[in-house]
């Protein structure tokens, strides 16, 4: 049968770096607030000339050479962000002309800090129908930009960046020994939109709006959330806690990361955090805490890992590979 494997990873993140401390001059707010409550202590700040098509563009590249493939060898690009660098053309199209790419497609998915774990999803089922052979995934985002800058509850929490992860298809024995995505499962329920949306778009202010949240509801639901889609991957794959090696979760919270992999039974040492350096990249952080375990030596071929987030909608999804 045949399985979408990872064929290489990459990252990119912009220059700034904006530490905790550095918020004191924006808002009410500490170092020792943020580091408690989150986790986070830095992130990267996009500046003039890095868009989410140009992280997804370095990021993209950098997977290409760590697969040893160029633009020529890839069929498709989805990417997902939730802060495109317009509201059309699709950044993927853009990225795919970066790239100078004329064959095959590219498009965009927003499912906000679940986009990655949707996108590779999408992807999978590509590759598993036969359409396409290998897929550049990519997450980037420029949260930045759509940050509230006098409000304290949501400013500190987001950063920009991005990851990008190569599929390709693999022959497997259809058994959890195979390389490749063995199991996925992803939900939706949009009763929870006012907790976390942006007030702006398009179609209804005809502007880009601003990130509102309602940051302890959010964290109400996401813990059971994130366990539930979990647990749906343990049973369609049969794999348990314990045959782990990585705990790759959505960088939104360390709090809600720590209770996650407790309720799940998950040892500590088997989960790669990057939030206290990225703060929360939305559809970035997975593909970006990734690609730094892989490259550090951290994941390694053969590794049964786990990619869980959870996100604006509420959207919420879960993905179980072996590398
Ligand atoms: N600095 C100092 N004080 C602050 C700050 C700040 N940056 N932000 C809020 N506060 C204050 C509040 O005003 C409040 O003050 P009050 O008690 O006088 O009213 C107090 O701190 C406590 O506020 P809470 O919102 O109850 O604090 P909480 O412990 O819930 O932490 C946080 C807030 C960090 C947002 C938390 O709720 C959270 O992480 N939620 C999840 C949100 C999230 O991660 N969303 C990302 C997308 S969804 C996802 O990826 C899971």
């Amino acid at each position: 049968m045949i399985r979408s494997a990872v064929r290489g990873t990459g990252s990119a993140l912009p220059t700034r770096i904006m530490k905790n401390a550095d918020f004191e001059h924006v808002v009410e707010t500490s170092d020792e607030w943020i580091v408690q409550r989150t986790g986070i202590r830095q992130r990267h700040i996009a500046g003039e000339g890095e868009t989410t098509a140009t992280l997804g563009e370095a990021a993209a590249r950098a997977a290409l050479h760590d697969a040893g493939l160029t633009p020529d060898d890839i069929d498709l690009i989805v990417l997902a962000t939730s802060t495109p660098d317009n509201t059309f053309p699709a950044s993927a199209v853009d990225i795919q002309n970066r790239l100078g790419m004329t064959h095959g497609f590219a498009f965009d998915m927003q499912a906000v800090c679940s986009g990655f774990v949707y996108a590779i999803n999408t992807a999978d089922l590509y590759i598993r129908s036969g359409q396409v052979r290998r897929v550049l995934v990519i997450g980037s985002e420029t949260f930045s930009r759509i940050l509230d800058w006098s409000d304290r509850s949501t400013c500190v929490l987001f950063g920009d960046g991005a990851g990008a992860v190569i599929l390709e298809a693999v022959e497997g024995e259809g058994t959890v020994a195979d390389r490749g995505i063995l199991a996925s499962s992803l939900r939706s329920d949009g009763t929870h939109k006012e907790k976390l949306y942006v007030d702006g778009g398009p179609s209804t202010t005809q502007s880009v709006g601003h990130l509102r949240m309602e940051g302890r509801e959010v964290f109400k639901h996401a813990v059971g959330m994130i366990t539930d889609v979990v647990e749906a991957t343990f049973v369609a794959s049969g794999v348990t806690a314990e045959e782990l090696d990585w705990f790759v979760p959505h960088q939104a919270n360390k709090r809600i990361i720590d209770a996650s992999a407790r309720k799940l039974g998950i040892a500590e040492e088997k989960v790669v955090i990057t939030v206290d350096l990225h703060g929360n990249t939305s559809a970035a952080s997975v593909p970006l805490a990734l690609a730094i375990a892989a490259r550090d030596g951290r994941i390694k071929p053969g590794d049964l890992v786990l990619l869980e987030a959870m996100g604006g909608g509420f959207t919420w999804g879960a993905v179980l590979l072996r590398w």
